[in-house]
């Protein structure tokens, strides 16, 4: 049975009586404890509350206590003024029978008077001057029921003889009565049944909710204040692999520049992977140490077309005005199929398909390396490549945008120091200030008239490839590259949201 408009004492009044045994009558003070409350006016509150809800019963009761009044608690000291007088009468009895004379000597004026009046209802009379007892022994057993009584206050109407009760009422100033309402209170059948998930008391506020702020009983609320030091359980919810979400991270800062993003094989031929970035057929990164080559397919086909550009631009520089390599330019070797060394493969296979489309283009994507496996090296790993071409590009867009790259991702020390690549005139290489130290993360420049010339292209084509995973040791601040591969799980949890 559901209770939601119940009080808060209301609500800890009835869970209280219902961790008792369910027919428990409650008198206040044991209410009063085991709600922890000293103000008896909240649990009558809470009990009137709940009553009228049905879930207690409450069986009040109105008692009349007797106690002594002023003139009382002198008579309780001193004796009743009947008493007194009859022990005076007795005193005197023997010699000389007492006397009204005598009597008011003995006592003030205002005794004597009053006095006379109530000996007279005990059956004293007044024969002659001469005070006469005809009942002595009933006077005395009747005074001393009178004197009883008083020595038994204060006490419960209930428990008291009523003709002395009635006969005190009638005196003055000898006894009082106060009125005292006594409640019990119990639970009903619906009292028992309501649940004590209904129960929980709604003290304080605990949460900020729009709801709440829109109206006025936050002014006047008590808030719960959080205990940092508390431990907490780390909610563990699905989540990106932290590279998955650096890689998100640089797609979505080179889509905001204006970049189209660029997907493609990573299986490629030597030719588009190095003879069309004008690197040497005899270069040593070409061996066996480096690249990976493939047994299957045994050959990539390429346009005769362009392994003659190739062939002309290795030899003897074809049209550009270069040198070229000299030696002799091997087409077989240009079709040899591997694993691409760099995305570079991709973007210049872009470029010779659009040579004369202003563009921006990027990639993030995987390449592999027969690197031996250390701190800082692994045999596949990712690039974060770009192009710009148009026709007023340079240098110094090259230089802004990479700065602006590194900004954006929080690295915003970032300098240019000069490089070489076969392929690029000027090149560069690009740091990244990170703990006081400059990390190199990656190599830039601007492709040369024997990259471009083959394809086609006449505008400046600025072009870049910088390691991903070098970006994730700073980012995460790592200093070995495995721990990105290895699936600790623990690890993983452990890592910011990027
Ligand atoms: N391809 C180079 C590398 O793998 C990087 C680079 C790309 C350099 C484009 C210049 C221009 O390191």
């Amino acid at each position: 049975m559901g209770a939601p408009d119940l009080l808060n004492p209301e609500r800890r009044m009835l869970r209280a009586m219902q961790l008792s045994e369910p027919d428990r009558s409650w008198d206040l003070e044991s209410l009063l404890a085991a709600c922890e409350w000293t103000d008896q006016a909240v649990a009558v509150g809470a009990g009137h509350g709940l009553q009228n809800h049905g879930f207690v019963a409450v069986d009040e009761r109105v008692l009349r206590e007797i106690s002594l009044d002023l003139g009382g608690d002198d008579a309780h000291k001193n004796g009743l003024l009947e008493h007194r007088i009859w022990s005076w009468m007795n005193d005197h009895e023997d010699e000389h029978p007492p006397t009204m004379k005598g009597l008011q000597e003995a006592f003030e004026r205002h005794e004597a008077g009053p006095g006379v009046g109530l000996l007279k209802q005990l059956g004293v009379s007044i024969e002659g001057g001469l005070l006469v007892a005809s009942n002595p022994d009933e006077i005395t057993r009747t005074i001393d029921e009178r004197t009883d009584f008083l020595t038994s206050l204060p006490a419960l109407d209930d428990t008291l003889d009523q003709s002395l009760l009635n006969h005190f009422s009638a005196r003055k100033n000898l006894i009082k009565v106060v009125e005292r309402t006594v409640r019990h209170w119990s639970l009903t059948t619906e009292g028992q049944h309501v649940s004590s998930d209904d129960l929980q008391e709604t003290v304080v506020i605990s949460e900020l909710t729009p709801e709440l702020l829109q109206g006025e009983a936050w002014k006047s609320a008590e808030f719960r204040a959080f205990d940092v030091t508390l431990e907490a359980a780390t909610p563990r919810t699905g989540r990106s692999h932290p590279m998955q979400a650096l890689i998100e991270r640089v797609r979505s800062i080179f889509l905001e520049m204006g970049f189209s993003e660029l997907v493609d094989d990573y299986v490629q031929s030597a030719g588009w992977n190095m003879d069309a970035l004008f690197i040497p057929q005899d270069h040593p990164a070409r061996e066996m140490q480096d690249t990976f080559y493939l047994d299957q397919p045994s050959s990539i086909k390429l346009d005769d077309d362009v392994l003659q550009a190739w062939k002309s631009i290795h030899e003897h520089g074809g049209e550009t005005g270069s040198t070229g390599w000299g030696g002799t330019y091997s087409t077989e070797v240009s079709q040899r199929p591997l694993l691409r060394t760099h995305t570079t493969v991709n973007t210049i296979q872009y470029l010779a398909e659009h040579p004369n489309e202003a563009c921006r283009v990027f990639s993030v994507d995987r390449v592999f390396r027969k690197e031996a496996i250390d701190r800082t090296h692994l045999p596949e790993f990712h690039q974060i490549e770009g192009i710009i071409m148009e026709e007023d590009a340079n240098l110094q867009m090259l230089v802004t945008t990479l700065k602006t790259f590194y900004t954006k991702m929080g690295y915003p020390e970032v300098r240019v120091r000069p490089a070489y690549f076969p392929y690029t005139e000027p090149s560069l290489e690009i740091e990244v200030k990170w703990r006081g130290k400059w990390l190199e993360l990656g190599g830039a420049g601007i492709f040369r008239p024997e990259v471009t010339e083959p394809l086609g292209i006449t505008s400046p084509v600025l072009a870049w490839g910088m390691g991903l995973e070098r970006l994730a040791m700073l980012v995460l601040g790592l200093d070995d590259i495995r721990q990105l591969y290895i699936s600790d799980l623990e690890w993983l949890r452990n890592q910011p949201v990027l």
